[in-house]
């Protein structure tokens, strides 16, 4: 047997100021399912994290909220364990970067970047809130983009034109805090020296420790030179105070890294037959494998290395980046009840669904990735009741009734069983190199391979036929062991659907090597379903608790009709993106029956149809619109009228009458594309 890697795996440590949503679960279920796929086949692998307690944001929100920032973070830091539990992420240890283990860790890496002369102390001129008495992070600063012009702008960019800039060049900045202009002040900060080890950080990335398309992005970086980093702020700030340096502080993101090692550290109390040094130390023969997301590229795969390499510890062996989840296809919105916070999720749904339909979407890249509501019942409810559960559930009956519960000695179809083995060399593979989509429809290939056998011999008719008995025995025998297969390449993904099919199996902890040995002579349980359909109203009621309304529907609103205290003729660019533009193409277009104003539109949205009743009638002629591409809002909720229902709106200028002029794309646009 191949000796046992030793592997410590982390995971990005969430902020201590939120809850747990579907875009944090992407990365956790993401990373747990490959810590259980390590221990599955046989590895020692560890997996740490903690929540991340540091900051200005964390400060403000304290203060806001009337609260010590210790209670905040405490707060936080157990609705994430308790969430992150729900769903079966399991970690050895979720700590917290408010510890002592990591204040000390933090201090001896000081010491030593100190002491290496990888420091400089500098003095900067940064944005001054009076009124609150603070420095303010460029975040905190909002105003006229100096570039384009656009109002309400954060301090270090511009969403509407991509400028970047600091909030001095804003015009008319305004403190978010207290709203007022800030002043410019100087201040001393310490910056880390990130150049002295452009050469050490080039070697480390020809190592083979980044995905392609990250070590392009950090190729780009080489080329544009590194900037010394500044890892101090001034006070009032909630963090580790610089030992020397009465009043300053270390930057969260410095000390939010070491964190990692502190989780580590704290566990190592705990367990004393782990070693801190066995992991870290310079000549450790550990892996270590960062999971984030690809917005925290650059603290992990430039600075983080760039600090352990000055503070004399080993250099990661990989970071693993993903892409940034999507529900049905847009970003997470509050208002349209998408964003779901893993809470709000438990209270709806199974939480082994989601990691199943994670995992049948994650690819080992960068790329984002969506949870399409209808695509995830559809699938969920095909793939593991339809597919899976349906094997054990059609073969377990016949052996309980006309066998006692008992397995037949042998495999019929030996060679069902050879090629499950063989999927399982591939699944392997998969798991490793985190193409868990591809491991998954291997997995499902096998499912449709063991159901066809099923189909073939058909159990059902044999059991009423005398004699035969011993051949339904065989059959359901295989069926079953191809549903253990199957269930243990799958306990990754859905530890707790693995385990209940354990108890029915009358095993305990499978391993990935009982693949290999079939399950024979030995008797089963009874079966209890393992796992129900999703009833696509448990999804509709999760979307509707997550819905924030953005103030009072007119509908509702006693004060009806009176004008709204806000300039209600202006909308901001958040109001305006809500609204989904595409491009259409007219399928065919024909009056409406006894509506002398309407032409009922056949669309084509590239990915779907709709059909949309337009008063256009009066300017048209329904022939001539035919394959014409127009402008639809795609989003609009479906109107039913006397004539049928509208499925959108297509867009048209003009009074009215004959003067009606459609919007067209120019040439060149397809349908389906979004309009921007
Ligand atoms: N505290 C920092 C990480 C410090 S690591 C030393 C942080 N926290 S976070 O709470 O904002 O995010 C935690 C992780 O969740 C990050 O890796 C982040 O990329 C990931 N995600 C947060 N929102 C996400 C999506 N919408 N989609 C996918 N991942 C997302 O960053
Ligand atoms: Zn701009």
């Amino acid at each position: 047997m191949e000796q046992a890697r030793k592997i410590l795996v982390t995971a990005a440590l969430p902020y201590a100021n939120g809850l747990a949503h579907m875009g944090h679960l992407v990365e956790y279920i993401q990373t747990d399912i490959w810590v259980r796929f390590q221990r599955l086949i046989g590895n020692d692998c560890l997996f740490v994290c903690a929540s991340d307690a540091h900051g200005t944001p964390i400060m403000i929100r304290a203060r806001n909220d009337g609260i010590d920032p210790e209670k905040l973070i405490r707060h936080y830091h157990d609705r994430y364990k308790e969430h992150f539990a729900a769903f079966h992420i399991r970690f050895d240890n979720f700590h917290t970067t408010h510890s002592q283990e990591n204040r000390d860790l933090v201090e001896k890496i000081y010491a030593t970047l100190k002491t290496g002369g990888h420091l400089d102390r500098r003095t900067i001129r940064q944005a001054f809130d009076e009124t609150e008495a603070m420095f303010l992070p460029d975040r905190f600063v909002r105003g006229t983009c100096p570039r384009c012009g656009a109002e309400d702008q954060y301090g270090d960019s511009c969403e509407s034109c991509g400028a970047t800039y600091s909030p001095a060049e804003l015009i008319e900045p305004t403190s978010v805090l207290s709203g007022t202009r800030p002043v410019e002040r100087e201040s001393d900060h310490l910056f880390f020296r990130l150049g002295h080890f452009e050469q050490a950080l080039r070697q480390w990335v020809t190592s083979g420790a980044l995905q392609e398309s990250v070590r392009k992005k950090l190729d780009e970086w080489f080329d544009a030179g590194l900037q010394d980093w500044d890892i101090s702020r001034d006070a009032p700030y909630f963090g580790f105070e610089i030992p020397d340096m009465p009043g300053k502080y270390f930057y969260v993101w410095l000390d939010a890294p070491v964190g990692y090692m502190a989780s580590l550290m704290e566990l190592c109390l705990r367990r004393k037959d782990l070693d801190f040094d066995d992991y870290w130390s310079p000549d450790s023969n550990a892996e270590v494998y960062h999971f984030i997301g690809k917005d925290i590229v650059y603290f992990h795969s430039l600075f983080w290395p760039a600090v352990l390499q000055a503070a004399g510890f080993r250099v990661p062996t990989g970071v693993f980046a993903h892409g940034f989840l999507t529900v049905n296809g847009e970003k997470m919105s509050k208002s349209r009840g998408t964003f779901i916070t893993a809470a709000t999720y438990l209270d709806h749904l199974n939480p082994e669904c989601l990691r199943y339909y994670y995992a049948a979407k994650l690819g080992s890249g960068v790329e984002d990735m969506d949870l399409n509501l209808e695509d995830f019942v559809q699938k969920v409810n095909s793939d593991l009741v339809g597919k899976l559960v349906n094997i054990a559930s059609r073969c377990a009956g016949f052996i309980i009734r006309l066998s006692d519960g008992r397995l037949a000695d042998q495999l019929p179809d030996p060679d069902l069983h050879a090629s499950l083995c063989n999927a399982a060399e591939a699944v392997a593979a998969a798991y490793e190199s985190r193409r868990y989509s591809k491991a998954m429809r291997e997995i499902m290939r096998m499912a449709d391979l063991a159901n066809q056998f099923i189909d073939r011999h058909k159990p059902w008719v044999m059991a009423k036929q005398d004699g035969q008995q011993e051949a339904v025995q065989a059959v359901c025998t295989q069926g079953i062991n191809a549903f253990r297969s199957l269930i243990i390449m799958l306990k990754p993904v859905l530890p707790g659907m693995a385990a209940s099919a354990e108890r029915f199996l009358g095993e305990g902890d499978l391993q990935w090597n009982d693949i290999g040995r079939p399950l024979l002579g030995k008797c089963i349980r009874k079966f209890e379903p393992l796992m129900k359909r999703i009833d696509p109203k448990a999804v509709a009621a999760m979307v509707e608790a997550s819905r924030e309304n953005l103030g009072p529907s007119p509908a509702d609103d006693s004060q009806a009709g009176q004008p709204a205290e806000t300039a209600a003729d202006e909308i901001t660019i958040d109001d305006f993106s809500r609204i989904d533009l595409r491009v259409a193409r007219i399928i065919s277009a024909e009056p409406v029956e006894g509506a002398d104003k309407l032409l009922r539109l056949e669309l084509d949205l590239g990915d779907s149809r709709r059909q949309v009743l337009a008063g256009i009638r009066s300017a048209y002629d329904p022939e001539s619109l035919t394959d014409r591409l127009v402008i639809v809002v795609a989003n609009l909720k479906a109107r039913k009228m006397r004539f049928g229902t509208s499925e959108g709106m297509v867009l048209a200028a003009g009074p009215g009458g004959d003067e009606i002029f459609l919007l067209s794309p120019d040439d060149g646009a397809t349908p389906g594309m979004k309009v921007t």
